[in-house]
């Protein structure tokens, strides 16, 4: 009986194990979750969203009070348009978490940065552009390119030296969006590096409809993989979402994944960035508990803990500290629901906005509790505590677990 251990993911000359912990924004894939991934020998993310708060958390440094001091005057305002990133901040930001993370890896494995294109950041393009550079100049190992269909996101990095040096690889969720990458970036002579197929399990965002039930990961590995042998491309592809045991992951790299990317396993170990008391709330959910709604004012559907304290929160937008999401003019779903709830009930002093929720601040609070939909299982991976609590987990547990499990076993902590 075959483990996850007896196959490597190869990049050229270069062999890992083909375990990826995948990118959880914000702080949530932390850096010593990254860390613990590259020391055993697979592949960790970081994650470059609203990486300003991120380092002033980590890093004392002061860029959020910064940019609020900035648009002070603009906090009761409406309207958001005008509140920009300093591209100098971002800059520095990322390479300061990405130099940090990059300094301390010990072992053989690697750590990528996940990057969302639907953080627009008020100017999708030149903030996009910063985001990436400045990853390659701190020297990561990879970018995956996540939510969104970053057409143009070579593009903005072809200039960079380390273009065709750098890991790259994209994420999709059907061999439609794969195909229209490729077409918009075949002059740029450079392909993905690996396929990331995440399947309707995932966490985070989906790259489904609400009818995410209808599709299966396998079904879509096995389109992309004829597709590409179609094409005569060998790319490696890593299956995502729903791979909850090791055996789980057999079967993906017995038929025609190269690597697998997991995530919930991992949100109740010690090193996920998530705080105590909300991985807590990871181990008691039930299945029932666990949804996919639309309340991201991506308009990607995303999944979620029903009790996440972001759902039906009216906070003021807080554009002027955040403003993650604002797109190209200044706008952003949430803070439409919330004017439109505040004109409807101006004698209130608290709103609630159920359609919609603010993404940035939630996130950043971690009070918006996205998860796969497995989630409900993990109460099945650690022992209890006398007081009702769950055991944490290291990562290198659930690490090696994934590693070295046969027969759909769960290794239990000492
Ligand atoms: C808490 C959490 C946060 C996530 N955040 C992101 C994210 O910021 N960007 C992204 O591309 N994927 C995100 N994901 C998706 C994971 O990277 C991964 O592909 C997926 O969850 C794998 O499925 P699994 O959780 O069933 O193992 C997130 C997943 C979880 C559980």
């Amino acid at each position: 009986m075959k483990c996850v251990d007896d196959f490597r993911l190869r990049f050229g000359k270069r062999e890992v194990v083909p375990i990826i912990i995948g990118g959880m924004g914000v702080d949530i894939s932390s850096r010593e979750l990254a860390w613990e991934a590259a020391r055993l020998g697979g592949i960790g993310h970081i994650s470059d969203a609203m990486l300003p708060t991120v380092t002033d958390r980590l890093d004392k440094t002061k860029f959020v009070s910064h940019k609020q001091k900035q648009y002070k005057l603009n906090i009761e305002k409406t309207d958001k348009s005008i509140v920009q990133f300093d591209l100098a901040q971002v800059a520095e930001s990322t390479r300061l978490h990405v130099s940090k993370t990059m300094e301390a890896k010990r072992g053989d494995g690697m750590i990528f940065v996940n990057c969302m294109e639907k953080l627009t950041m008020n100017n999708p393009r030149e903030t996009l552009k910063v985001r990436l550079a400045s990853s390659l100049d701190a020297g990561i190992d990879g970018i995956t390119l996540s939510a969104g269909l970053h057409f143009g996101s070579f593009g903005l990095m072809e200039d960079h030296p380390r273009f065709r040096d750098a890991k790259l690889g994209i994420i999709v969720s059907s061999v439609r969006a794969l195909q229209i990458f490729l077409r918009k970036n075949a002059k740029l002579n450079r392909l993905p590096d690996y396929i990331i197929i995440e399947g309707p399990l995932a966490g985070g965002h989906l790259g489904f409809g609400l009818d995410w039930a209808k599709y299966d990961l396998q079904t879509i590995v096995n389109e992309i993989a004829a597709y590409l042998a179609g094409e005569n491309l060998s790319i490696p592809l890593v299956a995502a979402g729903g791979i909850f045991t090791g055996s789980d992951a057999v079967s993906f790299l017995e038929h025609g994944a190269s690597a697998v990317q997991v995530a919930t396993r991992f949100t109740i170990t010690n090193e996920c960035g998530l705080p105590t008391d909300v991985k807590q709330e990871y181990f008691k959910a039930n299945e029932s508990e666990i949804e996919v709604n639309t309340t991201s004012p991506t308009g990607y559907p995303m999944r979620m803990l029903s009790n996440t304290p972001a759902i039906g929160s009216g906070i003021r937008p807080g554009c002027e500290s955040y403003g993650y999401l604002l797109d190209g003019n200044g706008g952003c779903a949430y803070i439409n629901s919330y004017n439109r709830e505040v004109e409807a009930h101006p004698n209130d002093k608290n709103v609630v906005v159920m359609d919609k929720t603010c993404l940035c601040t939630h996130m950043r609070n971690f009070n918006c509790w996205t998860c796969g939909h497995y989630t409900y299982r993990l109460k099945d991976t650690t022992r209890q505590n006398p007081d009702g609590s769950y055991q944490l987990l290291t990562a290198e547990h659930v690490f090696r677990d994934y590693q070295f499990s046969v027969n759909n076993q769960i290794a239990l902590p000492e």
